[in-house]
């Protein structure tokens, strides 16, 4: 049989991405990183790549300045690997509408706060964390969810609670929260790969 193929994206610094790449080699995710794509040539996300021996492709405003080009660039790059699933594990671009709809219900991302509600434009980085802590919210979590065009919006794939003590920080959240997605990205994919999550399913579910 052989494995998914996957295409990873990632900006910074990679931990979400080098918990695929591990999980895909100890076999926990029965699948083959094909192609790591970075918006951002100096990421630790694409030395962590490297050292995994994994093709590598920087792709963004500086190598295609028109967002067409882009576009089209990274759907070409995505087929040119055979990918059939896409991770954007820390990617903090938005894919164009070629590569959306060319891979519809075949891209995930893992989001640190529940979805929809501390989603969308600017909800990232510690600010995120910051806005769940000021709403007095108890708890947070990690998600996971199938993009489509808009930022943070697709639905839901798999979301797993973090409960908020009284002395946490956006820092200290953050980090708990970072645990918890390099888990449950990890076994969502996991099971997509061992056909235990249908996404088409999951798409048509949310309407
Ligand atoms: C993660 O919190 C992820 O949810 C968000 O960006 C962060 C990336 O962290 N989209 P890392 O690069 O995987 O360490």
């Amino acid at each position: 049989m052989s494995l998914l193929r996957l295409g990873l994206f990632a900006s910074g610094t990679g931990t979400n991405l080098q918990a695929i790449l591990d999980s895909c080699v100890d076999g926990t995710i029965k699948a083959t990183p094909a192609v790591v794509i970075g918006n951002n040539s100096g990421a630790m996300a694409l030395d962590r790549a490297r050292r995994a021996s994994i093709p590598t492709v920087h792709l963004s405003s500086k190598t295609h300045p028109e967002p067409a080009d882009l576009d089209e660039a990274i759907e070409t790059t995505l087929r040119s690997h055979g990918v059939e699933l896409i991770a954007l594990a820390g990617y903090n671009k938005r894919l164009g509408p070629r590569t959306v709809s060319a891979f519809r219900n075949r891209i995930l991302n893992v989001h640190p706060a529940p979805l929809p509600a501390y989603g969308g434009p600017g909800l990232y980085g510690l600010h995120v964390h910051e806005v769940v802590l000021e709403a007095g919210e108890v708890q947070s979590a990690a998600t996971v969810h199938l993009v489509d065009e808009e930022y943070d919006h697709g639905p839901v794939v798999a979301e797993r609670p973090v409960r908020i003590t009284p002395d946490d920080t956006p820092e200290s959240l953050q980090a708990r929260i970072r645990a918890v997605e390099h888990e449950l990205f990890v076994e969502t994919i996991g099971k997509i790969a061992d056909g235990e999550i249908d996404l088409d399913e999951i798409a048509a579910r949310a309407g």
